[in-house]
C-alpha cells in the first residue's frame, strides 16, 4: 500500500478550496490527489447543500473520479469560459510560476486553466519551492517523429544553458506513457529554472512540442495545507496573466 505523508496537507487545502465555491459557478477541476480531495468535497456540498454547479474535467481519470462521486459534467466546447479552475501541482515558486504534469495531464489542465478566470492551486507545503526545476519538467509531444522532437528539446535545452540536463520518455513499466490526447511525455532533469517564461516560449517554438508544464502567470492564488487543519493561502489575485 503507498502511503501519502502530505495525504492530511491536500486534504486541508481541498477544504479550504471548497469554501469558495458558489452556486451557480462554472469550475474546472484538476487532476491528481489533491484535486481528488476536493473533487469528493465538492461531490458532498452539491448533495447536502443543492448547489448547482457545471464542471469540466482535466482528465479522464478525473471525469471518471467525479462521475463516480455523483457529478455531472459538462464539456469545455460548450460551456467556453469558466468561472474558476482548482488543480494541483508538482511545484509552485515564489512569483506563483509552476510546474504541473506529474499526472500526465499537463495540456488539458492548462486549456482548462486557461480558460478560467481565475486558476487556484491546491497543494501540501512540499510543493513550494524557491526556484522551479528539481521536479522533472514534462513536455508533452506529438508521437510522429517522437525521436526527432526528443533531439531537438535536447539541442534547445542545451542553448538554454542546461548543459547536463537528463532527459527521458516517460514510461509505465516497459510501455510509454500516452496521455489524454494521444502524445507521449518526455520529462527533463532541469535542476533549477531561472526563467521559465523563456524556458516555456523556447521549447513551445518546436513543432513536435504539444505542451510544456511550465505555468506561467496563470495561477492566481495558492492554498497550501500544513497537516494540522491549517493552510497557507498566498495572494493577492490581480496578478496580470501571461499569454504562455
Ligand atoms: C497532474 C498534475 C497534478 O496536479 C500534480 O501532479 C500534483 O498532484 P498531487 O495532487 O497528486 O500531488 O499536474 O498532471
Amino acid at each position: 500500500m503507498i502511503i501519502d505523508k502530505h495525504a492530511s496537507s491536500k486534504r486541508d487545502a481541498a477544504e479550504y478550496a471548497l469554501g469558495l465555491v458558489r452556486d451557480g459557478m462554472r469550475l474546472g477541476l484538476g487532476t491528481g490527489a489533491t484535486a481528488d480531495c476536493f473533487i469528493d468535497g465538492l461531490a458532498r456540498r452539491v448533495i447536502d447543500d443543492g448547489l448547482s454547479l457545471s464542471m469540466v474535467a482535466t482528465s479522464h481519470r478525473t471525469r471518471t473520479r467525479a462521475e463516480q462521486a455523483g457529478l455531472k459534467l459538462s464539456d469545455l466546447n460548450d460551456l467556453r469560459d469558466l468561472d474558476l479552475t482548482i488543480d494541483g501541482t508538482d511545484e509552485i515558486d515564489i512569483h506563483f510560476n509552476l510546474i504541473k504534469g506529474g499526472g500526465g495531464a499537463l495540456l488539458r489542465e492548462k486549456i482548462v486553466a486557461q480558460a478560467s478566470k481565475e486558476m487556484i492551486v491546491i497543494a501540501d507545503q512540499s510543493k513550494r519551492v524557491e526556484s522551479l526545476g528539481k521536479f522533472p519538467l514534462p513536455i508533452e509531444i506529438d508521437r510522429f517523429g517522437a525521436q526527432a522532437t526528443s533531439d531537438m528539446i535536447k539541442s534547445c535545452l542545451h542553448h538554454l544553458g542546461f548543459h547536463e540536463c537528463r532527459q527521458e520518455f516517460r514510461r509505465s513499466g516497459d510501455k510509454l506513457v500516452v496521455t489524454d490526447g494521444g502524445h507521449y511525455i518526455i520529462d527533463a532533469e532541469l535542476l533549477r529554472i531561472d526563467h521559465p517564461k523563456e524556458v516555456a516560449i523556447q521549447l513551445n517554438q518546436i513543432p513536435g512540442v504539444v505542451e510544456t508544464g511550465l505555468f506561467v502567470g496563470i495561477c492566481d492564488l495558492a492554498v497550501l495545507g500544513r497537516g494540522n487543519g491549517e493552510v497557507d493561502v498566498i495572494g493577492p489575485n490581480e496578478k496580470a496573466r501571461s499569454d504562455v
